[in-house]
């Protein structure tokens, strides 16, 4: 099964977690995309989305699933998101595509958050795919020179503006041996909005095309 197809089946099976009547926490892409096309097919089950991007947001519209405020919500019973890594504590990597800030805040109000991967995004040691920081623009350089002094090497994702008016800085060479240490580390420095390291809050399960880790 090629990796795309194993994103489907994972986007499908999550649907198994989703109870009636509730507020389902929608991630951000491609994995995710097959899990709307699937929530799509119970839509009249649930009362609608909290979503984690204006481009899942528009695809949520598109099937006529509503969307709410997620301060109008309170806590979500279920958030179901991809990730670019994964490693075996359930830790993970995320932020290509640049939503880490509203990921990371719908994965903190979830009382479960299922993970849906190919293969592909498993990894013993996190850290070969650049992990995604986003900074308020003025801290820029303040936050590369912070990187640098850690070992990391900091590229700006030129020409990508977040959803929340920010950019997005890519860290390269960092092997994270301790993911809760770097993010709690990382958290202090002024001007970084969100770290793409989802360690403090890990996944709950995560589910490696219909294999359950
Ligand atoms: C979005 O910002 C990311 O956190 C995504 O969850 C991550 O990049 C996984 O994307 P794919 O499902 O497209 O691989």
């Amino acid at each position: 099964m090629s990796n795309n197809e194993q994103k489907r089946v994972a986007g499908e099976a999550a649907i198994r977690y989703v109870e009636d009547g509730t507020v389902v926490g929608v991630g951000t892409g491609s994995t995710v995309a097959f899990f709307i096309e699937a929530l799509a097919g119970i839509k009249d089950r649930i009362q609608g989305a909290v979503s984690s991007s204006e481009n899942s947001t528009a695809q949520l519209r598109k099937h006529g699933i509503p969307v709410f405020d997620l301060n109008a919500t309170g806590p979500l019973a279920l958030y179901v998101d991809g990730a670019d890594e994964c490693d075996p504590h359930k830790r993970l990597i995320k932020g290509g595509g640049a939503a880490l800030t509203r990921e990371k805040i719908i994965a903190q109000v979830a009382q479960k958050f299922v993970c849906i991967v190919d293969p592909s995004k498993r990894v013993d040691l996190l850290g070969k795919f650049p992990l995604p920081i986003e900074v308020i623009p003025m801290a820029r350089s303040l936050v590369g020179r912070e990187i640098v002094k850690r070992g990391g090497n900091p590229v700006w994702r030129d020409g990508v503006v977040t959803d929340n008016g920010n950019w997005i800085i890519d860290v390269h060479g960092w092997q994270i041996a301790d993911p809760v240490a770097l993010e709690s580390d990382l958290n202090q420095i002024p001007g970084i909005v969100t770290v793409g390291l989802f360690a403090r809050r890990p996944a709950d399960v995560v589910l490696i095309g219909d294999k359950v880790m």
